[in-house]
């Protein structure tokens, strides 16, 4: 599988004529089309990793664990075209949803899904545009597993040190991409010494739920 999605800063902006729908319907609501483009990840269908942490976080209530306070910041972490941030700010209308990516794509379509939802409580954000961000009470990721384990672990520890006392970040990982691992390193002061909870697992993921140390 190309891996291009990851590294793609310098593609050029999106075209009308390059959107392509998207299979997955934000909280199941029928009606808004959202769309893909060629160079974002699973840009055709909901992803299975990112389908199972939605599953698994459904099961936490009807605000899939979200928080109730106007104006909290909730943060997804490498949005791709934009499935987890959108369901934040379909569940939580007050709050402030923010969804970055390194790929300009990704943001693009984030943006746009968002405005066709009607999702006004959504922003996008380079990674280097959003280091005032702290604060997260929410983050949400299917992390880019891919940019390698040393990139993975510096890309966590910097979000995961903007987590609010009490926040929490919730993360899909494939077990044969390293989750358990993973789980163990955050766990570790080297990793930051946070407390990591399996919320569950299904179809060859776990969802590791993270709270700061
Ligand atoms: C596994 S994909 C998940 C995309 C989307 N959340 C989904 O579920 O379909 C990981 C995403 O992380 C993005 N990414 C890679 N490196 C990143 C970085 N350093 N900071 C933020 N996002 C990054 C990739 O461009 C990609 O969109």
């Amino acid at each position: 599988m190309s891996q291009a999605h990851y590294f793609s800063q310098d593609v050029p902006p999106l075209e009308p004529s390059e959107l392509r729908p998207v299979d997955f319907r934000v909280l199941g609501h029928a009606g808004v089309q959202l769309v893909g483009a060629a160079g974002v990840f699973s840009h055709g269908k909901l992803d299975l990793g990112t389908k199972v942490l939605l599953r698994t976080l459904a099961r936490l209530g009807p605000s899939y664990g979200l928080p109730a306070e106007p104006g909290a910041l909730l943060l997804d972490l490498g949005c791709g075209w934009g499935p987890l941030a959108l369901t934040m700010a379909a569940l939580r209308p007050t709050a402030r949803v923010v969804a970055v990516d390194t790929n300009p794509r990704a943001l693009a379509l984030t943006k746009l899904n968002a405005a066709n939802l009607g999702l006004d409580n959504v922003e996008v954000a380079a990674p280097a545009d959003a280091t005032a961000l702290t604060g997260i009470v929410r983050l949400w990721s299917n992390p880019p597993i891919r940019i390698g384990k040393a990139a993975l672990h510096e890309l966590l520890t910097t979000w995961l040190d903007r987590l609010a006392p009490g926040g929490a970040a919730e993360l899909v990982v494939g077990r044969n991409l390293g989750a358990d691992p993973l789980a163990q390193w955050l766990g570790s002061p080297g990793g930051g010494a946070r407390g990591v909870t399996r919320r569950g697992s299904a179809k060859g993921y776990r969802v590791l739920s993270v709270t700061p140390s």
